[in-house]
């Protein structure tokens, strides 16, 4: 009974916490790829934890105010020269949703 508690108490929760971020780090590297070849944002934004130089778009490290829902929205929808990656269906949701993941967690770094 003393284990039992103690492993439910101590131990999921800690297991849990290694799950997410092996997720976390996979949703990093696939949204690296995605970013850069999937759906090139790299051509057309500056963002230095990628590598990426170009300049049609703004410098997404200097943006205020940018976070998962701003990216996720501009992604979804576009915006002038942006194309709308999920209304044009040029990514799936979860495309959109883990290249929105990787910017919001690199961006200024
Ligand atoms: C064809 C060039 C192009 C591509 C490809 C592109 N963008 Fe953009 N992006 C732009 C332009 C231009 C703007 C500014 C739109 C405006 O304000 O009229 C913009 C704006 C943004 C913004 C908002 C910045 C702000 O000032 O709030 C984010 C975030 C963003 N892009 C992320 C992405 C991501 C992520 C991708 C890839 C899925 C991507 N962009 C692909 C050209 C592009």
């Amino acid at each position: 009974m003393k284990i039992k508690k103690f492993l439910l108490i101590f131990v999921t929760p800690l297991l849990l916490n290694i799950q997410t971020s092996l997720a976390d780090d996979a949703k990093m590297i696939k949204g690296l790829e995605i970013f850069n070849e999937t759906a090139a944002c790299a051509a057309c934004h500056v963002l230095k934890a990628a590598g990426s130089e170009g300049n049609v778009g703004p410098n997404l490290d200097t943006v205020e105010g940018l976070n998962y829902d701003s990216v996720m929205d501009i992604v979804t929808h576009g915006l002038g020269v942006m194309p709308a990656f999920g209304e044009d269906e040029i990514l799936t949701k979860e495309q959109i949703e883990i290249v929105s993941f990787y910017v919001a967690n690199s961006a200024g770094k």
